[in-house]
């Protein structure tokens, strides 16, 4: 099938990458030139493991070609995907302006002769489908409309985006006639998973209410981390006997500094102010932000009382993504931890495998930045503490044992528990982590 990608930045590109993989022939219109030559000589533009190779060979059997010409793409497709950004208002609402932009130029080429489904795949609030119509509408000035605008939710996760695409969950399609239904179905056709088919303002809602269900999740066990650690309980383990009950699952209750990225903070946010625009209370959202909010705070104050006070302490934080596998540092749980920690005078380095420069760019003066491959150990060497802020598989390979040595005072703050506590406790580390008191587990164990 001829389909077009209006964006190529990260899910519109791995779409792309994914849809000319399975056999469509792609067109993507990007509106950065460089972004544009890039990509059409197979250089990926964003991290995603997977991405290159299939870029690289859906380029060379033109299954895939990007441009800065939409009225071409426009041209090409029966099926258009509008992938741009939906960033935050400053109220919390999603702007829309870079969706309503694509679809005023897809109306202004559409022809009577020839119908063209625009599925809109970035997150958008529910009745956005229906708002585009209208616009749509008003942009035809008398002509036909031979347009229909659909909703197709993406679910892909950062550092697993390919295979996401490739094997997802489920496909929700939310399409108003029969006639977009069957083409927007067959654009999916050889994927064998649930399919749900509904109107596109459920399907609008499923997007925004999985992730505020999942964010959920993660602020409920964040919660219950820090009774645990008020009792001298052990929140790894407190998730795994609530896991197995097959209703709650085991997925998201990984305690830990809290959510980031470019979706939870962002999607939450829009999710509230929609139900409150209708007149409803969605506190449970509200609650939920606010415990997020909370969990840099509560690990500095841990930190400052374990080292009575961290005014000259120098602080080694490894991990400046918002999570692992990933080199988008937005919303990362990273930067408020350091502000917070620069605040209480302590003297920051920070280390990460793949992010430095993009935090560097967003936070230029806020630390010293060392080189997590040739210099991780510098990373921590001289500091009272060095505290894990993602949960980089890197990080567990240390050789802390002689780590150790260099340090200041050998204090681990492990804000994803991911660290084995038993070495650590053997290697003589004072180690701290999220919802367990570690050192009275030791204590009551001998
Ligand atoms: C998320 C959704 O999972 C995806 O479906 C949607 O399309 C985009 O948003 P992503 O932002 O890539 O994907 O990250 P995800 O892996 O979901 O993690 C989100 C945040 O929650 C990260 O900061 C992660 O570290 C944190 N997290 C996740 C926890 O703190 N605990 C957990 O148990 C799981």
């Amino acid at each position: 099938m001829r389909i077009g990608v209006f964006g190529a930045g990260y899910v519109g590109l791995v779409t792309a990458v994914c849809l000319a993989e399975i056999g469509h022939l792609l067109q993507v219109v990007e509106v950065d030139g460089d972004k544009v030559e890039k990509l059409n000589n197979g250089i990926s533009t964003i991290y995603e493991p997977g991405l290159t190779e299939l870029l690289e060979r859906n380029i060379s059997r033109g299954n895939i070609y990007f441009t800065n010409d939409s009225s071409s793409v426009i041209e090409h497709s029966e099926v258009i995907f509008l992938c741009v950004g939906t960033p935050p208002k400053p109220d919390g609402s999603a702007d829309l302006s870079q969706i309503e932009s694509a679809v005023r130029e897809i109306a202004r080429y559409a022809r009577e002769d020839d119908f063209k489904l625009i599925v809109v795949k970035s997150t958008v609030p529910v009745g956005t489908a229906k708002q585009l119509r209208e616009l749509v509408r008003n942009e035809m000035q008398g002509r036909r409309l031979n347009l229909e605008i659909a909703s197709n939710p993406e679910f892909l996760r950062e550092g697993s985006a390919v295979s996401d695409f490739m094997n997802p969950d489920r496909i929700v399609m939310g399409t108003v006639s029969a006639r977009a239904q069957a083409l927007l179905g067959s654009v999916y056709e050889s994927f064998d998973c649930p399919k749900i088919f509904t109107s596109p303002e459920t399907s609008e809602i499923i997007k925004y209410a999985a992730n505020s269900f999942l964010a959920t999740k993660i602020s409920f066990i964040n919660m219950v981390a820090d009774l645990c650690e008020e009792v001298g309980a052990d929140v790894s383990l407190v998730a795994e006997g609530m896991g197995y009950d097959k209703r709650i699952g085991p997925e998201f209750l990984r305690a830990g500094i809290g959510f980031g990225g470019s979706c939870f903070p962002k999607d939450l946010q829009a999710f509230l102010h929609v139900g409150k625009s209708k007149g409803l209370d969605f506190g449970l959202l509200e609650e939920v932000i606010s415990i997020n909010n909370r969990r840099s705070l509560r690990v500095v104050q841990k930190l400052k009382a374990h080292l009575n006070g961290l005014n000259g302490k120098k602080v080694s934080i490894l991990g400046l993504a918002f999570k692992s596998n990933t080199d988008d540092v937005r919303e990362s749980p990273a930067a408020k931890l350091i502000k917070l920690l620069a605040q209480e005078g302590a003297v920051i380095k920070a280390t990460d495998p793949l992010s430095i420069e993009n935090f560097r760019r967003m936070y230029p003066d806020l630390v010293e930045y060392v080189q997590f491959y040739e210099q991780a150990e510098a990373a921590v060497a001289g500091s009272h503490a060095a505290v894990v802020v993602t949960d980089w598989k890197e990080y567990k390979d240390l050789n802390w044992k002689q780590i150790k040595d260099s340090m200041a005072r050998p204090v681990v703050f492990d804000t994803r528990n991911m660290l084995n506590a038993d070495d650590m406790l053997d290697n003589n580390y004072e180690y701290l982590a999220i919802g367990k008191d570690i050192v009275h587990l030791t204590e009551s164990l001998t």
